[in-house]
């Protein structure tokens, strides 16, 4: 049936005899060294490595330790994560390294773990977190260019990178000195931009190579998406699929930095969903195709806590679909199927790195590949076809490989394992009530709140203002990013002889994003909004002045994210850059138009309410202005407050914002992020079936259409205290406080469809036991979670077995056979078993 198939059969009988030669070079990774007292090396072996990344500050220290032991669980050996500079070095020369900026700490955690660390310093990131991780004092030295041949830039990065190389040494982290770190990585995805940079480009990619190999650490270098990369740093790719890559260097290893395990969302975005299936696909064709490390980005995405999201317009929620979801719970089948697969590479880590790799085209996109090291051999048999699915046979036995998936056979005989073929239980989380909290129905929180009153100016001046100058500025040249809020106040005097006067006069603001609030005399006439495609926009409205009199003109620029990706991202230009003009009788013959772009205006950086010691607003002297009566709803500039007691348990907690316009949320003085529930999704592109075959791209399987783009917000555990936790919102649109609620995440429901001979471990993941089965079959039961049907055909006791080993238990393990079930009646080659059950408070 196909040509290729007897050479197929041939390695298989002939080559296998004898032992491979270890493989130098290309498929080398001498990761697991250790030093004799005079440091040489001694015992280098060659490794696998299946890595997830975790960014420290996405996520809590107390949550850190859990994170990386379900890291490990799920079959990883090392963890990645960039190094933020801005989170670092938010002011010049002012470091910080505290709290989840602990990134000793974070070091030594997966240390603890036993896993290794790849330590992604940049200081570039990218990594969709707030200016790329550039901090923006940078931008606003004097003479600066960024990513290029600059001394002044250059100064700066070496000066960083040093300062965190040094840390890592001091604390004895690198794997050389017997630390986790194994791997480090200079700039990232320069070679996506290097065209832009001209000359300077190429030698400012050489200085950024030749720096990270001065400090002399002997790990391997890494530079991602950079087929340039000098000898001896390693170009790495980047993407859903990394199978087709090979290195510029033909003694680079192929390695893949980043496997998008889902995506991240903007505001207004629907979620995206990468399948299970599809990962595995990618992760299983990556290790046939003789890759030896692989890092999903991310294993956990986290949160995008404070000011930290990139953009324009990235969400707070970074779930990115990944196989742990935001709060730190199991995504399954993702994660499950994952460990399977992992547990599976890792048993054949010798074999992959010390055997000869033979492939095997039989067209149609149907390929095998074997590999066989030390009489032993193991087949990998790979189907990228999206829509048919074939059978092979190997050593006269046949297989069938369904499309758009990999079968493993470690031994060339026995599949164990297909991407496609997920045997793990899903997981459907759900939201619970707070029930710390003994709240009656109608459920009510108490509120206070206060007015942010708008800046204006009086008799030229503004409290607290930073200058005055006769022209607009940058945003982020004037606050140095400090605050996502800018007044940029004017005023003029309007005489009765102005050719405005009589004439309907249309405030127009040109803005470079990201969002506009405008008032005329204190008032407030329009805002506006622009979109991570749309960021330049142009707001007009109608207002009325003052005749004979002084009319001030205030306009609050807000900031959602500075740009994180692009050629020169760092110059992109944001905030109000002009022209700002009044038109009197737009569109009509008599038009007359006054330009204010080259007025006095005087900027003032942040609000008023901010500037209250951390929030926590639990001091006396801060009550004052506080209200308790006529609470206002859907109107802008207002602060919120509210106490609430801790959910009870240890689930991860979530404040539903449900209601609410767009802002900035606060829990006991923890900034937990911006949050923006009224930028709804679109309508249209969503689905609730999702097939898994076909290359995925970012907006294939999405699900939300319609809904907020993010309703619910993470609060960390550690951010709370049993009693009296205190939550502020500042609400920059208008919206109602009413409905917030406190809430818990856990497993709701759990499902799983697995097949004869597997074992089937079903857990809550939490506190929760199962209460209910609410169906079982073993046999041939057909449907998805929520529908499954019987078959002709089952065990009849399955159900009761089920609910003997299952009932009343967070978790438990069956052994899905016949054995364990009794006799099914079918005749089928393979039976499944099917199981819903429901989590429940014990
Ligand atoms: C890559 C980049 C990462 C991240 C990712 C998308 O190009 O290196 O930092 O931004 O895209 O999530």
């Amino acid at each position: 049936m196909y040509p290729d198939f007897c050479l197929f059969q041939d390695i298989l009988t002939k080559e296998i005899i004898g032992r491979g030669t270890k493989r130098e070079g290309l498929y080398f990774v001498p990761l697991d060294v250790s030093y004799d007292e005079r440091g040489i090396k001694i015992n280098g072996r060659s490794k696998i490595i299946i890595s997830g990344s975790i960014h420290y500050p996405r996520s809590t220290p107390e949550m850190w330790g859990d994170l990386i032991r379900k890291a490990k669980e799920g079959g990883l050996n090392a963890i990645e994560t960039y190094v933020f500079w801005n989170a670092h070095e938010p002011l010049y020369r002012q470091y910080d390294f505290e709290g989840n900026k602990d990134l000793v700490r974070f070091i030594k955690t997966i240390q603890d773990a036993g896993l290794y660390a790849i330590l992604r310093i940049g200081p570039y990131v990218c990594a969709e977190w707030n200016y790329g991780g550039f901090p923006v004092w940078l931008h606003n030295l004097p003479g600066i260019e960024m990513r290029t041949n600059n001394t002044v830039y250059q100064n700066e990065m070496k000066t960083f990178v040093t300062v965190i190389v040094d840390m890592m040494k001091r604390h004895n982290l690198f794997a050389i000195q017997g630390g986790p770190i194994i791997v480090a990585q200079i700039e990232n995805e320069y070679g996506n931009v290097e065209w832009a940079y001209g000359n300077n480009g190429k030698s400012y990619m050489n200085w950024c190579a030749q720096l990270a190999l001065s400090y002399g650490v002997d790990v391997p270098w890494i530079m991602c998406q950079q087929n340039d990369a000098p000898s001896p740093l390693i170009n790495t790719c980047n993407g859903w699929y990394c199978d087709q890559f090979s290195p510029n260097n033909p003694k680079s290893p192929k390695w893949w930095t980043e496997n998008w395990s889902g995506w991240f969302k903007d505001w207004g975005m629907k979620d995206p969903h990468r399948t299970a299936e599809d990962l595995a696909f990618a992760v299983a064709r990556f290790f046939q195709y003789g890759g030896s490390l692989q890092n999903y980005y991310m294993y956990h995405g986290g949160t995008n806590f404070g000011r930290t999201a990139g953009g324009p317009y990235i969400a707070t929620s970074y779930d990115y679909d990944a196989p742990l979801d935001e709060y730190g719970n199991l995504n399954q089948p993702k994660w499950g199927h994952l460990k399977r697969l992992h547990e599976l590479i890792m048993s054949m880590e010798e074999i992959l790195t010390h055997g000869v790799k033979r492939d095997v085209d039989y067209g149609n996109m149907m390929s095998g590949t074997v590999y066989m090291y030390d009489g032993k051999q193991i087949c990998f048999l790979g189907n990228a076809n999206s829509n048919q699915d074939f059978t092979v046979n190997l050593m006269g036995n046949n297989y069938t490989v369904p499309a758009w998936s990999v079968s493993i056979l470690p031994d060339c005989y026995t599949e164990v394992y297909n991407t496609a073929k997920v045997n793990t239980q899903q997981s459907l989380m759900v939201k619970l009530p707070n029930e710390a909290d003994d709240q009656t129905e109608p459920y009510e929180l108490t509120w206070d709140w206060r007015p942010e009153h708008p800046e204006h100016l009086h008799d030229g001046l503004a409290k607290g203002s930073v200058m005055t100058v006769n022209k607009l500025l940058d945003q982020k040249t004037v606050t140095n990013d400090t605050s996502d809020y800018l007044w940029y106040l004017t005023s003029l005097d309007l005489s009765k002889n102005d050719s405005l006067v009589g004439k309907k006069i249309t405030l127009h603001v040109h803005t470079n994003g990201h969002i506009v609030h405008a008032f005329v005399n204190g008032k407030h006439v329009g805002s506006q909004w622009g979109s991570s495609d749309h960021l330049e926009f142009i707001m007009e409205k109608d207002i009325k002045l003052k005749l004979g009199k002084t009319n001030t003109i205030s306009l609050l620029s807000v900031t959602v994210g500075l740009q994180n990706y692009g050629a020169n991202f760092d110059t992109t230009k944001v905030g109000i850059h002009g022209p700002v003009k009044l038109i009197g009788n737009k569109g009509q013959s008599d038009e007359v138009t006054k330009d204010l772009s080259t007025n006095p205006w005087t900027y003032k950086v942040g609000l008023n309410g901010m500037e209250v010691k951390g929030l926590q607003l639990d001091n006396a002297r801060h009550q004052h202005g506080w209200k308790s009566y006529n609470l206002p709803s859907n109107r802008l500039f207002i602060w919120y407050k509210t106490t609430f007691k801790a959910p009870l348990g240890s689930d991860p907690v979530v404040v539903d914002l449900q209601g609410l316009g767009k802002g900035v949320a606060w829990v006991n003085g923890h900034n937990i992020g911006r949050f923006w529930p009224s930028y709804v999704a679109g309508e249209d592109g969503c689905t609730t079936t999702c097939d898994y075959r076909g290359a995925y791209n970012s907006n294939k399987c999405l699900t939300n259409c319609g809904q907020p783009s993010q309703r619910w917000y993470h609060i960390p555990r550690s951010f709370l205290e049993d009693d009296g936790n205190k939550l502020v919102l500042f609400e920059e649109f208008g919206g109602t406080p009413l409905h917030v609620r406190f809430q818990t995440v856990t497993a709701g429901t759990i499902c799983a469809t697995t097949d004869e001979g597997k074992k089937l471990e079903l857990s809550c993941q939490g506190r929760r036991v199962m209460s209910e089965i609410r169906f079982a079959s073993f046999g041939e039961p057909t449907g998805a979670c929520g529908s499954y049907a019987r078959g002709s055909c089952e065990a009849p006791n399955t159900l009761s077995v089920i609910q003997k080993q299952c009932l009343g238990q967070e978790s438990c393990t069956l052994d899905v056979s016949e054995n364990t079930f009794g006799p099914t009646g079918c005749h089928q080659n393979v039976y499944r078993l099917a199981i819903e059950a429901t989590c429940d408070s014990p």
